[in-house]
């Protein structure tokens, strides 16, 4: 690759406004009253792909938000690199919580971007990084060294668990024919610590619904002689972990694959300071299942978490009463090996038993995946490896993420190919959360290292 550093830099702005306008769209894929949005973004996407250089680029009617699929096909004997990434983001809420609008974008400093961050909901998840990659065609395409052909498959439904990319993979599946697959939708350690991301955890999500009498009651009529929905619900909830943060729900770690001490050691390489970690999150300790290292907790180990619990009054001042029912959201992430299908049934089974008479107990399964792991040993990892050196300087460390990408284990069951997850934002990006942003170093440094990694792959794999 030449001139690969000329053409950012004399492109410097334009790229940077072209993603600060589709960070302009509110495409919430979770909340009907963005549908239009959502829609807006999915064309803006098309649009964009057509510039930059695809030959073909369709928009995919589902059952609910369009699929974006683009292509340039050079040479048919040449390998073929499958770009997925998607341009639905999470709901902004809490909205005071933003130190300036979520869909207003604005670049300011912080202390780990000096040269200035994005902020915006989708800056980093996803909107920023899958144009990353957008972009990097571009350079490629108009410099004339893109080595092989390249197909890219846009959704604007993984924030709601990609149901539809499912049907479309599956009825797809020549159309979508690859050597590899190449996401950006995860993190790296540090802007000076590169890694590349090995692993990604699955994840079962269920709602539990606990109802005991047939209407609210009076807490002093009543209070003390009737189970109460929210009393129980979170003593359930409660003994679902022991005294030693070990999840109690029987079989649940049957299958969990465990590393070797050799794996584990290696792990604990990769640099990370406990102090700076809860200074970040202004905690004085961190929490979790006993025998386990942090960054061995929030990746290579299965969780149960509460992700929300209602019920009751919960408005301004009291109000004295038993509620009828009580509510919770709860996501479990799941490592390799762990069938996400069977633990929502061994979850239900429990949760079920463990109800006390006078008390009904509904679990209602949202949605769920399984994980996934990237193999080293392979072309594909090489060439990321190899891109990441040439532009970083170092070359970056392998580490597995505890987020979760469902569709990704699904490409390979169906698609038969390999995921390379090339991330380049940071844990401290926020996303998901308010004032989500994404370095514009880390941008154009994707942007940079993207079609390295297109060239040495198709050096290694060129028939
Ligand atoms: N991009 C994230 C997943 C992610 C982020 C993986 C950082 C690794 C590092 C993705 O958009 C996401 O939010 N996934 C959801 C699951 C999905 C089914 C809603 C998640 O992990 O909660
Ligand atoms: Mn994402
Ligand atoms: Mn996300």
């Amino acid at each position: 690759m030449k001139n690969v550093k000329n053409y950012l830099s004399e492109n410097k702005d334009r790229f940077l406004n072209e993603i600060i306008e589709l960070l302009k769209i509110p495409s919430v894929s979770a909340d009907p009253a963005y549908s239009q949005d959502v829609l807006d973004a999915s064309e803006m996407v098309k649009s964009r792909l057509e510039e930059a250089g695809c030959d073909i680029v369709e928009i995919h009617e589902t059952a609910g938000y369009p699929i974006v699929y683009g292509e340039k096909i050079i040479n048919k004997d040449l390998p073929t690199v499958l770009v997925y990434g998607h341009y639905d983001v999470q709901p902004a809420e809490p909205l005071e919580l933003w130190t300036s609008p979520p869909y207003e974008p604005v670049i300011k400093k912080t202390d780990l971007h000096p040269e200035g961050a994005i902020f915006a909901r989708g800056a980093c998840d996803d909107k920023g990084q899958m144009y990353m990659h957008v972009k990097a065609l571009e350079l490629m395409v108009k410099t004339d060294q893109l080595p092989c052909n390249v197909k890219f498959m846009i959704e604007g439904e993984e924030e709601v668990g990609s149901n539809n990319l499912s049907i479309y993979v599956a009825e797809n599946k020549e159309k979508l024919a690859n050597d590899v697959i190449l996401i950006s939708d995860t993190g790296m350690i540090a802007n000076d610590v590169p890694s590349i991301t090995t692993g990604l955890r699955g994840l079962s999500y269920v709602e539990v619904e606990v109802t005991g009498p047939n209407r609210d009651l009076h807490s002093g009529l009543y209070g003390g002689a009737v189970a109460n929905p929210i009393n129980i619900l979170t003593k359930m909830i409660a003994s679902l972990h022991d005294e030693n943060n070990h999840i109690t729900i029987p079989g649940f770690y049957d299958k969990v694959e465990e590393l070797s001490s050799e794996e584990r050691a290696e792990m604990a390489k990769a640099p990370f300071s406990i102090e700076k970690y809860q200074d970040a999150l202004a905690i004085d300790a961190v929490y979790g299942e006993k025998g386990y290292s942090t960054n061995e907790r929030n990746s290579i180990r299965p969780t149960l978490d509460v992700n929300g619990i209602w019920g009751g009054y919960t408005g301004e001042g009291a109000k004295t009463v038993i509620a009828s029912k009580a509510y919770a959201k709860i996501s479990m992430r799941l490592v390799p090996n762990q069938d996400w299908r069977e633990i929502t049934e061994l979850f239900k089974t429990h949760f079920e038993a463990i109800a006390p008479k006078g008390v009904t107990v509904v679990v209602k399964p949202h949605h769920g995946g399984q994980g996934y792991v990237t193999p080293i040993d392979t072309d594909a990892y090489q060439a990321a490896s190899k891109a990441y050196e040439t532009t970083f300087g170092k070359k970056p460390i392998p580490q597995r993420s505890g987020g979760s990408i469902p569709i990704v284990s699904l490409f390979e069951q169906e698609l038969k190919s390999k995921t390379i997850l090339m991330g380049f934002g940071l844990d401290s990006d926020a996303i998901h959360s308010p004032n989500e942003h994404f370095g514009v170093w880390n941008y154009f440094k994707g942007i940079e290292t993207i079609p390295y990694f297109y060239e040495y792959f198709t050096e290694m794999t060129k028939k």
